[in-house]
């Protein structure tokens, strides 16, 4: 394995940004939005994060448009009046020394659940406030779900620039970075896996087609996205399934995309289909971002039960990823990077008022 001179706690430059060390907090649904707009849990959570000595704090699967969103709760970035909410979370965490993300996404056939602590996230019908999901055929995510509408070409296009419009609030906002939510089984992970694109126009079929969605979203993205900011996209390298996307489509992907103008490739693997076998354990997903980052050159994120200051060091140097996003672990310990210098000899940066404690 690759030794590098990078270290958790190294600074990264991406463009013109500068993240202060490797810990990035991955973006998490929060369910607590109402009509999309960020509110005080919003900033107390993200705030706490960039408090905590995240060089990243990616705010959560962020809704281009209304029926994008997985359940009545998700945060959105679909109308001008969202940007004022966010632009005060930006930049307290900013102020703290943390670099702004957030993850535009639409949910697809995903879409129109109650919250996950509601009836086990099942699918909302249009008669309970829910509505009726799109997708790029009319195949259901479980078969309890009403079919989702196939998307015309046109309906495609509406969705291309709903992105694009979201990336433009999202410099209105003051975010510093965007990562497209190509992952999970969400729209733009439906058109990429033959499962779940069964089309016939330019849109589905070979792998050209299926991966025309993605590339049309980073171009609009990057049409409006400034040069000097990283645009990072999140992929499921696997769908873990016989017959599904593999890795090695994830490596042809991320050619397409790097000259786009993608700089980071979060790999995290999964959620197309309900039936998929996948056996979480530590690290389980590094392998996809160590193959990409070797295979293409494009830098990686690693993900998925990263717990550990030593693990997470690891990953960065051995040169197996670039950065590491941390989920739950952020949620037991917002001071998580914090924690990490101390036990790795780096030196902590706590905010001034925190100074005494670390
Ligand atoms: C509460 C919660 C909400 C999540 N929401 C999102 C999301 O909005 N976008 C996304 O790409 N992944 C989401 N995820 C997945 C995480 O970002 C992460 O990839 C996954 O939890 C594995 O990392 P971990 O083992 O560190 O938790 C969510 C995970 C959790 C626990």
């Amino acid at each position: 394995m690759e030794q590098s001179e990078s270290h958790l706690f190294s600074p990264l430059r991406i463009r013109g940004v500068v993240f202060r060390n490797r810990i990035a907090v991955s973006p998490m649904c929060q369910y607590s939005s109402d009509d999309g707009f960020a509110n005080d849990w919003h900033l107390v959570h993200l705030g706490s994060r960039a408090v905590g000595g995240a060089a990243l704090v990616m705010v959560e699967a962020s809704a281009v448009e209304a029926r994008g969103r997985i359940t009545p709760g998700d945060h959105g970035i679909w109308k001008d009046e969202h940007i004022g909410p966010l632009a005060r979370i930006v930049d307290f965490m900013r102020g703290q020394g943390a670099v702004a993300g957030i993850q535009l996404a639409h949910a697809g056939r995903k879409a129109s659940t109650h919250v996950p602590w509601e009836k086990g996230g099942a699918f909302l019908p249009e008669n309970e406030g829910g509505w009726r999901p799109v997708a790029p055929s009319p195949l259901p995510f479980r078969d309890t779900d009403a079919p989702p509408l196939a998307l015309s070409k046109s309906e495609i296009s509406g969705i291309v620039e709903a992105f694009a419009a979201a990336a433009r609030r999202a410099l209105t906002a003051g975010f510093q970075a965007i990562e497209i939510h190509g992952a999970h089984g969400y729209l733009i992970n439906e058109f990429l896996s033959p499962l779940s694109n069964h089309r016939s126009d330019e849109y589905g079929g070979s792998f050209e087609n299926r991966t025309r969605f993605a590339i049309e979203v980073t171009e609009a993205i990057r049409g409006v996205w400034p040069g000097s900011l990283p645009l990072f996209i999140r992929i499921s390298a696997s769908d873990w399934v016989e017959g599904g996307w593999t890795i090695d489509d994830s490596v042809k992907l991320v050619r397409l995309l790097q000259p786009l103008g993608v700089d980071l490739v979060d790999c995290s693997s999964g959620g197309l289909v309900p039936h998929a076998k996948i056996q979480p354990a530590p690290g389980y997903q590094v392998p996809f971002a160590e193959r990409i980052r070797r295979e293409t050159g494009a830098l990686t994120g690693a993900v998925g039960m990263i717990t550990e200051p030593r693990q997470a060091d690891g990953i960065i140097r051995e040169g197996r990823a670039d950065i590491v996003l941390l989920a739950r672990e952020f949620l037991r310990d917002p001071y998580f990077p914090l924690h990490a210098a101390g036990e790795l000899g780096a030196e902590a940066a706590p905010p001034v008022q925190y100074k005494r404690a670390f």
